[in-house]
């Protein structure tokens, strides 16, 4: 066996062959993490493979079209199902959508039966999901001084007053900047606020100018080689001069927002700030509580300060949800400040969970279907599972024999996609048992005599050959 490992082809030999601690690691390797966008040209097709995504080329191409009309903005309040047999790359495209969007448009991904808990109401979950894909970008013009602490002197004085002890009467903070430095004589509150941001000599802070506000960057990256610590985030020394005005922006989520008033806590940022606008104690994020950040959230947009960004919600096995649950899920998309809902469903015609006798397409109100654009995605063909077979050896650091490519698409093709991909890690253990860094046929052949796919389990199971 040895010998054939070192004959092998190449086509592999990228990555190592999986050890035992790195088998260990990419057992953990997360199923989607080979899918880094929807690969489309730059004209929106999708003709190429591409960002680790094989064929489906329609259903990319119309996903391309959604983000299109998300980023335009165009999409709110409308959903898109994506509809099809398991296995067919349903979440994958959901999630080559947020790729796609960027780090910037949030993206709230759950799945149907996340609602089901003793607790929380099954509405109250899919509306606090609703609240977190919406995002807030606050933008604020400040009279900053910014730069790379230099000094740090607080100024103590006898205490007028009692007489015993000393306070400080100013604090002495030397700023500098690419362009110059400046010494600032500060109130002693903005002392107390430079020692509970826990600053040292070498940070670099900005001050703002008419709230005293003091606020870390990071630590100046002069400093980067003379310590170690991991958590520390570097920055460069600040352009331009001390004082300045800078466009502070900050993205929030509305969900952060009820989250942050539920729950008050101290602070100088605007989370903080927006919290300390209602009465602490309360515990509970209520409909109440929303309206009032709602009304806080329309000045601050009204005044220009903040941008409202729609995100997007992704509920995958949709079919999970129950009647009360779409009914909310129609209101929730007609309510002004809804964000792009992304539905996934495995089920052709189902009952509608919570009803005895409704039954519909995907399990989902015809009512609620009204207001989706379904996209359906195709199984694929031998050469497709091949492709995604391969992409997912790479990413797992497999190394697969001769034919056995070959061999695993065959039986995708027979059988499904995710079962070939389930035969990858098996398969790659019983190579490491027998001694070999490579999957051979033979282990493929082997698998296939112990676990049994979907189609052959049933079928024996149907025609009765257990009993
Ligand atoms: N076109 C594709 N290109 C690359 N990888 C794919 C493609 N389609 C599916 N996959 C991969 O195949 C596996 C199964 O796909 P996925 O989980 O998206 O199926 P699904 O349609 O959501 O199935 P289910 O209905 O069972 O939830 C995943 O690991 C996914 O990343
Ligand atoms: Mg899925």
């Amino acid at each position: 066996m040895a010998s054939s490992s070192s004959t092998a082809p190449v086509a592999h030999n990228a990555l190592p062959p999986p050890s035992v601690p790195s088998a260990g690691r990419s057992s953990r390797i997360a199923p989607h993490s080979h899918i880094k966008g929807l690969g489309l040209t730059p004209e929106g097709l999708a003709n190429v493979d591409g960002a680790g995504f094989i064929g489906q080329t329609n259903a990319r191409e119309a996903c391309g079209v959604i983000v299109d009309l998300i980023k335009s903005r165009k999409f709110s309040g409308r959903a898109l199902l994506l509809a099809g047999a398991p296995g067919t790359g349903k979440t994958a495209l959901a999630l080559a959508v947020s790729h796609e969007l960027g780090s910037k448009v949030p993206f709230c991904p759950m799945v149907g039966s996340e609602v089901y808990s003793t607790e929380v109401k099954k509405t109250e979950v899919l509306a606090e999901s609703f609240r977190r894909a919406i995002g807030l970008r606050i933008k604020e013009t400040k009279e900053v001084y910014e730069g790379e602490v230099t000094e740090l002197t607080p100024t103590e004085s006898e205490n007028p007053l009692s007489g015993y002890g000393k306070t400080v009467s100013h604090v002495v903070v030397g700023l500098k900047t690419i362009k110059g430095t400046k010494q600032l004589r500060l109130d002693p509150s903005i002392y107390e606020a430079i020692l509970k941001e826990k600053i040292v000599v070498g940070d670099v802070i900005y001050i703002e100018a008419n709230t005293g506000a003091v606020k870390r960057v990071g630590r100046s990256d002069a400093y980067a080689s003379s310590f170690d610590l991991e958590s520390e985030t570097y920055v460069p020394l600040p352009k331009g001069d001390v004082h300045k005005k800078k466009e502070l922006v900050q993205d929030v989520t509305l969900g952060d927002l009820d989250s942050a008033n539920a729950r008050p806590q101290g602070g100088q940022d605007i989370m903080s700030v927006m919290g300390s606008l209602v009465k602490s104690g309360r515990t509970e994020v209520t409909d109440k509580l929303r309206r009032e950040v709602n009304k806080i959230v329309k000045g601050y947009v009204d005044q220009g300060v903040a941008e409202v960004v729609p995100g997007v919600v992704f509920i995958d096995e949709v079919h999970m949800l129950d009647i009360e649950c779409f009914t909310y899920l129609n209101a929730l998309l007609e309510s002004p400040m809804a964000p792009t809902v992304i539905f996934a469903t495995n089920r052709g015609r189902s009952l509608v969970r919570g009803t005895s006798d409704i039954v519909s397409p995907h399990g989902i109100p015809v009512d609620l279907l009204d207001r989706c654009m379904i996209v359906k995605t195709e199984s694929y063909t031998r050469e497709q599972v091949g492709k995604v077979v391969h992409l997912r050896t790479i990413v797992e650091g497999l190394k697969l024999g001769p034919n056995v490519l070959d061999k695993l698409a065959a039986e995708g093709e027979k059988t499904s996609l995710r079962y070939a991909l389930q035969l990858l890690t098996p398969a790659s253990i019983l190579a490491t048992l027998a001694g070999r860094t490579q999957i051979e046929a033979e282990d493929i052949g082997e698998m296939n005599e112990l676990f049994l796919d979907a189609k052959t389990s049933a079928a024996l199971i149907g025609g009765g050959k257990f009993l």
